[in-house]
C-alpha cells in the first residue's frame, strides 16, 4: 500500500490545498493530510489555532474515502516515519515557491533518503491563492467565498466579525 502525507500549516486551508489533495488522493492508496502547529509561522504565530485547523481540514476533506488527517508537531520526516508513509507530496505553485520546497526537499532527504517528495503543480486557477492572501481579503473585507470551503468562509467571517 502506497501511504503519502501532504504537509503544511493550513492556515487556513483553501482550495488550491484541496486540488492537490484531491489529485495526491487519485495518485495514492491512503493520503495523510498532516498539520503542522507551526509555532512561530507569521508575526504573532497562526491565525486559526493547531486544533481549528485541524477541524477545518476534516471538514474539508470528508468527501475523500482514503484521506485522513492528524497534527504534527517536530520533524516531518520522523512524522512521516511513524505513519509509515514513503511518499511527501507539495503543491508547487509560482516559481517563488521552488527555491523554499527545493531546500525543504533536499533537507528531508538528507535526513531519511527513503522518503521521496513529489511535486503537483497547482491548477493554474490556484496558481496565486495562498493562505496568507486569503487571510488578507478576509480582513480587509475583499472577496474570497470562491477561494475557500464553506466551513473556512465561516469561521473566517467569525474571526473578523
Ligand atoms: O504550508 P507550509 O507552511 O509551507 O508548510 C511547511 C511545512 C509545515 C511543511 C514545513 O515547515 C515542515 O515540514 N515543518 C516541520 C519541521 C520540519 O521537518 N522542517 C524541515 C527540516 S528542518
Amino acid at each position: 500500500m502506497k501511504r503519502a502525507i501532504v504537509p503544511g500549516t493550513f492556515d487556513p486551508i483553501t482550495e488550491g490545498h484541496l486540488d492537490i489533495i484531491r489529485r495526491t488522493a487519485q495518485l495514492f492508496d491512503s493520503v495523510l493530510v498532516a498539520v503542522a502547529a507551526s509555532p512561530t509561522k507569521g508575526a504573532s504565530g497562526p491565525l486559526f489555532s493547531l486544533e481549528e485547523r485541524v477541524e477545518l481540514v476534516r471538514s474539508s476533506i470528508a468527501e475523500f474515502s482514503n484521506v485522513e488527517v492528524k497534527p504534527f508537531d517536530g520533524l516531518l520526516v520522523k512524522f512521516a516515519q511513524d505513519e509509515d508513509a514513503t511518499v511527501v507530496v507539495k503543491g508547487l505553485r509560482v516559481v517563488t515557491d521552488f527555491e523554499y520546497e527545493f531546500q525543504m526537499a533536499a533537507m528531508n532527504y538528507t535526513l531519511d533518503t527513503t522518503l521521496e517528495t513529489m511535486f503537483i503543480m497547482s491548477s493554474p486557477k490556484y496558481m496565486y491563492l495562498s493562505s496568507s492572501i486569503v487571510r488578507e481579503l478576509a480582513r480587509l473585507g475583499g472577496p474570497y467565498r470562491n477561494f475557500v470551503p464553506e466551513c473556512v468562509y465561516e469561521a473566517l467571517k467569525k474571526k473578523y466579525e
